[in-house]
């Protein structure tokens, strides 16, 4: 595998792939890889000639200093594992390189509310970090195909938009959620909980299947506030939202009449680590 730092490096270093008409295979990511990681990058590899993995930790979308400083740094880790997986190419540069210093960060993109509710409301600021780092991160590759986990449900709805909205050429692919065998969602934080804490963590995935199997049968808005009373009801959950929403829009709906379209989501700190999971309810 070719690591680059630099963002002129990885271009030269795809510039011969294109001009043969390869297919790129793109995985963003801020490393600390998990199982869910590895599935994004093994579906890139079947269905592309060459997988870009990138690698970032990416300040502007933090709104916690904590949070960002405490993130998982496993970078030589990852990198074997990359080794590993026979991903061809690693972009992982420096925070100067993707921000230079004195340059404005910005993207002019009407999100109209994606951005507003859930995550939106408890992480200002968040979506807009997410979608400068994701634009410039697909000008950088030019990807065939960018891959995303439904894990973060709003961000991949958001970067749909984005890619549709601005026309970009890319192919987003949406890719299942990987869970722990007790249900709980991959995630670089669980590295982060106690033993007492991950134990109680799969009560997340509890409450979603419990959501699940009364999708349909009981009210909507009843339903998610019983699935909510069963989180709060957890003394070290502190749950910020639990919310039955439309898939496209992301706001709340009042009727089980597009089932198709309803997906539960939900936000909660467990200790000091915030955790986020949802589920397709009629899938
Ligand atoms: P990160 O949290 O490292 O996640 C990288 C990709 O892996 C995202 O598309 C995320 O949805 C996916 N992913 C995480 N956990 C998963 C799981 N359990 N199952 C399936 N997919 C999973 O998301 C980000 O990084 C950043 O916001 C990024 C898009 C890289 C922009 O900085």
């Amino acid at each position: 595998m070719i690591a680059c730092t630099r963002i002129s490096d990885i271009k030269n270093q795809l510039t011969a792939s294109r001009r043969k008409k390869k297919t790129i295979g793109f995985v963003p990511t801020m490393g600390a890889f998990h199982e869910g990681h590895l599935e994004l990058i093994r579906r890139s590899k079947n269905e592309n000639d060459l997988t870009v993995c990138s690698i970032f930790i990416n300040p502007i979308q933090f709104n916690n200093a904590n949070d960002l400083s405490n993130y998982p740094r496993m970078l030589e880790q990852d990198k074997k594992i990359l080794t590993k997986e026979g991903v061809e190419l690693l972009f992982a540069p420096e925070a100067e390189e993707m921000y230079p210093p004195g340059e404005k960060q910005d993207l002019d993109l009407d999100l109209g509310r994606l951005d507003r509710v859930m995550e939106g409301e408890h992480r200002p600021g968040h979506f807009k970090g997410v979608i400068i780092v994701v634009k410039k991160l697909l000008d950088i590759i030019e990807p065939t195909r960018a891959y995303f986990g439904k894990k973060d449900f709003q961000q991949l709805i958001i970067i749909e938009h984005m890619v549709r909205a601005l026309h970009l050429r890319v192919k987003v692919v949406a890719c299942e959620t990987f869970r722990e065998p007790d249900g709980l969602a991959m995630s670089s934080r669980n590295l982060q909980l106690t033993i007492g804490e991950r134990q109680l963590a799969s009560k997340i995935y509890d409450v979603l299947m419990y959501t699940k199997a009364n999708a349909g049968s009981v009210p909507v808005q009843k339903l998610q506030l019983i699935s909510l009373k069963r989180l709060v009801e957890i003394p070290e959950f502190r749950v910020e939202y639990f919310k039955i929403v439309n898939k496209r829009t992301l706001l709340p709906v009042d009727t089980w009449d597009d089932p198709e379209e309803i997906i539960a989501c939900t936000a909660l700190y467990l200790g000091d680590i915030r955790l986020i999971d949802n589920m397709e309810l009629f899938s």
